[in-house]
């Protein structure tokens, strides 16, 4: 009897295996903004800045206006989140840009090109990727965080400045500004200034992160300084210190970051607090243009952060689903989440043993992005049950607001997806004396020992091993999708460690794939799963027959917090933009130009 009910639940869960190819069956005009759909996306009738705090998007949104493009606009944004957002907005860490502009890029004749061309003709314009992932210092090395017992020290690993990687950040945005921005970096700081020096009224999710956060900033002097106790929320926050850096950055570019006043004191504060970051570390950094990796997607071009970015991961997991009816199937049924689940096991396995920086490691990207490869990988996926992952369940990755992603589109059409990160919320808790900013604790994403999990749970192999100039592999993607005809139209991507990877999957599918519009595709509840810990993390919304029939399948489910905070944009094919904020996490709207 028993026996029979699983036979019939499997049965029902059966995912449906498309004959030929499926048909996308996205609206080309899915604006739904009468009420057809739950949630309403944000319009404009020329650009939008889709960010975690309001003032920050209001900062790019206010750039946009006085006539910068979507790089302008996502620049201004972002120094304004190392502002409002101290928590993941930032100086001291890194992250990636995917940007798409219209027309020729004047990157040429801003000698920003010279050798290998990382730009990618699409949709009558030109699609490049920003790398300014943080780099480990030349004094690192691969067992750097093993205490006397072999073992990881996790402290040394996450709150220590030894955690600290040489940081990307300034050198990313002021590279991307100066290559593919309209306006001066001085104007496009600005707004940050402003708010810096001026002082903004703290927001309710700022004074409750600044209290979570409280015991690993108590720790740090110049951080109890800076940011204890808790401003009340509604008295203005003013930083003086990070106005005076954000300035020289304004006037110097980045030579205002890595070299005088704040090179010296983050030095200094290396020198005396045991971290291993020289001047000569600050003077080699180098963010990077890169070429963006593609693959189609049911007609669509997808264009996303190649290693060490998480795009590769996703551009797999689009590839394994591909076939599969999911809109048959339908969203949130069990048969659609466990194919899901299965090809993110698989995915990840990729990832952990095989990716790294692929400046010091090989990367085999196009044979892991083939179809033979895919194929292979697909063919794994039982459609009725589980395969268990055969080793220890990790500890359970908790999730902080520690990354930041935003997006933008601009009148022309063009489109910037950019995710940032300290690492944890509020990096390692290490503030640089006098300079009014945090330092990140991205080491802990490389692998300190194989197999052995780091703070997201992820199990990973020596491709990542720590080497001196080497970026850790990261889950960030920022990613941008075009129509069939290669006209632009989604920018998207999110925080969430891990789950940053298969957040932007779910949303790419809930658009793409169920039909819904951008902002209920980023509403609908998600799932993850990542080989290591063996379990699907499911969020609020999945129903009890869906947890039953994945049970009966071998699943593991736990009821997991909220994840990810994918702020997305959408270029309308007839003029404007569409933008949505992620409801999980933002304290504001989106905000039209
Ligand atoms: O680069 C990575 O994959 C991580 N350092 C990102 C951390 C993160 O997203 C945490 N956010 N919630």
């Amino acid at each position: 009897m028993r026996a029979a009910l699983l036979l019939l639940l499997a049965g029902i869960a059966l995912p449906v295996r498309a004959q030929g190819p499926v048909t996308p069956p996205v609206p080309e005009t899915n604006v739904l903004l009468e009420g057809e759909q739950r949630f309403r996306p944000q319009w404009s009738a020329g650009g939008l800045v889709a960010a975690q705090e309001p003032l920050a998007s209001a900062a790019g949104a206010a750039i946009l206006r006085q006539g910068g493009n979507a790089v302008d606009g996502a620049v201004a944004s972002a120094f304004a989140l190392a502002v409002t957002l101290p928590q993941a907005g930032n100086l001291g860490g890194g992250g990636f840009l995917l940007l798409w502009l219209p027309g020729p890029t004047p990157a040429r004749q801003r000698g920003c090109l010279a050798g290998a061309d990382p730009e990618l003709a699409i949709g009558g314009g030109m699609a490049v990727a920003v790398n300014f992932r943080e780099t480990a210092p030349a004094a690192a090395t691969a067992t750097m965080f093993l205490g006397p017992d072999g073992q990881v020290d996790r402290t040394r690993a996450t709150r220590s400045l030894l955690s600290t990687a040489v940081p990307g950040s300034v050198a990313g945005l002021a590279l991307a500004q100066r290559c593919y921005g309209r306006l001066p970096l001085a104007q496009v700081m600005a707004p940050a200034i402003r708010l810096a020096a001026q002082g903004f009224p703290v927001s309710r999710e700022l004074s409750d992160s600044l209290a979570a956060a409280a015991p690993r900033l108590q720790a740090d002097p110049v951080s109890r300084r800076l940011f204890l106790p808790p401003p009340v929320p509604g008295t203005q926050l003013r930083q003086g210190e990070l106005a005076a850096s954000l300035r020289r950055i304004a006037a110097e570019g980045e030579n205002g970051f890595y070299r005088g006043p704040v090179a010296d004191a983050l030095v200094g504060a290396m020198e005396r607090g045991g971290g291993l970051i020289t001047h000569s570390d600050l003077l080699a950094y180098r963010a990077r243009l890169v070429r963006p990796l593609r693959r189609e997607f049911r007609g669509h071009p997808v264009l996303t952060m190649p290693p060490p970015g998480g795009g590769l991961t996703l551009l797999q997991l689009l590839g394994i689903l591909e076939p599969f009816d999911l809109a048959a199937t339908g969203l949130n049924a069990a048969a659609s989440l466990h194919a899901m689940a299965e090809a993110m096991n698989l995915a990840y396995r990729d990832r952990n043993a095989l990716l790294g920086d692929p400046d010091q490691v090989p990367v085999p990207v196009e044979r892991l992005l083939s179809p033979a490869h895919l194929e292979g990988l697909r063919r794994r996926i039982d459609p009725l049950r589980h395969t268990p992952a055969p080793v220890l369940e990790a500890a359970a990755a908790t999730e902080g607001t520690n990354t930041t992603h935003l997006s933008v589109a601009d009148r022309q059409g063009g489109l910037a997806a950019l995710t940032t990160t300290l690492n944890f919320p509020y990096g390692n808790g290490i503030s640089v004396p006098g300079m009014g900013f945090l330092l990140n604790n991205e080491m802990d994403d490389f692998t300190a020992l194989p197999g052995s999990a780091n703070a997201f749970g992820l199990r990973q192999g020596a491709a990542n091993a720590i080497a001196p100039g080497r970026r850790p592999l990261s889950s960030m993607a920022p990613t941008l999708v075009f129509r069939p005809d290669g006209r632009p139209w989604i920018a998207t991507g999110s925080p969430g460690g891990s789950r940053i990877i298969t957040t932007i999957l779910q949303v790419l599918l809930n658009r793409m794939v169920h039909g819904l519009n951008l902002a209920g595709a980023v509403a609908a509840p998600r799932i993850h799963s990542q080989l290591w810990p063996d379990r699907i993390d499911g969020e609020e919304g999945l129903s009890p027959d869906s947890r039953r029939l994945l049970e009966a399948m071998g699943h593991t489910l736990r009821r997991a917090p909220a994840m990810g905070a994918a702020n997305s944009v959408e270029v309308l094919a007839g003029g404007g933009s569409l933008g949505t904020v992620d409801p999980r996490r933002a304290e504001g709207p989106a905000v039209p130009e």
